[in-house]
């Protein structure tokens, strides 16, 4: 109504009719245009608070696709990267200077407690030997055993094994018998994912025993390398990745 009414009075202000209907198609235009921005506007807060870390349904498989975490920068940064380590052409991702800075150590454990806690987990299994350094604390904090899944030969137990195949080689992880039960849910751990060989076999381990593996935990991805791909639709949540170039 307001805008008929708009529209009488503008007819009085310039006698042209085409110059008012002009105005009035212009009108109605800018209105409608800025009906549409509104809900697109109001579609778009409503996707983002659906896809909120705190949501229930988390579309996304890497914190730093979320809403960024302020604490992700903190991490980023204390992460060094060693080039031609241990050999030519390696970029090397040492997390050993971000366990030297208790806060950016902290905020790590943090995200991934706070993903997996309350989610029924009962095992997590760390692979050697970076999986050591992260895994056993997210256990403690979320009440799930630790089970270490080691190079072979090193467990004194009856073990189980499952050979992998590396870019020139094979090498081969190793469990003991009995430290998961079937139809236990797990967590897989370890500090990065690069070609995702390692994954895959630690997540062969438990399956055979009869575990249900829930999700792959690493801090660091190398997309390039293409290891998300490898491990047959398994979900893979990383906090940081790295591109080479
Ligand atoms: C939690 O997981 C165990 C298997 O470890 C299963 O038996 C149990 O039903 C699960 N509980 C809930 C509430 O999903």
């Amino acid at each position: 109504m307001a805008t008929n009414e708009l529209f009488i009075h503008e007819r009085h202000k310039y006698p042209y009719p085409s110059l008012s209907l002009s105005l009035s198609l212009s009108l109605s235009l800018s209105l409608s245009l800025s009906l549409s921005l509104s809900f697109f506007s109001f579609l778009f807060f409503f996707v983002s608070v659906l896809n909120s870390p705190t949501s229930p349904l988390s579309f996304t498989m890497s914190a730093f696709k979320d809403k960024e975490d302020p604490r992700l920068h903190g991490i980023k940064t204390k992460i060094r990267v060693v080039p031609n380590f241990p050999k030519s052409g390696i970029m090397f991702q040492d997390i050993t200077t971000l366990l030297l800075d208790p806060k950016a150590f902290k905020d790590t454990i943090d995200l991934f407690v706070e993903r997996y806690k309350g989610k029924n987990i009962s095992v997590v299994a760390g692979i050697e030997a970076r999986g050591f350094i992260f895994g056993p604390p997210i256990a403690l904090a979320i009440g799930a055993k630790f089970v270490p899944l080691r190079k072979p030969k090193k467990l004194p137990g009856k073990v189980i094994s499952q050979e992998y195949i590396l870019e020139y080689g094979r090498d081969c992880l190793e469990m003991h018998v009995g430290a998961v039960e079937p139809g236990e849910r797990a967590l897989v751990v370890d500090d990065l994912i690069a070609t995702g060989g390692t994954l895959c076999a630690a997540m062969d381990l438990l399956e055979r025993v009869g575990a249900e593996v829930v999700e792959c935990a690493c801090v660091i991805e190398l997309p390039e390398l293409k290891g998300r791909e490898r491990l047959n639709g398994k979900p893979l949540y990383v906090l940081v990745e790295y591109f080479e170039i």
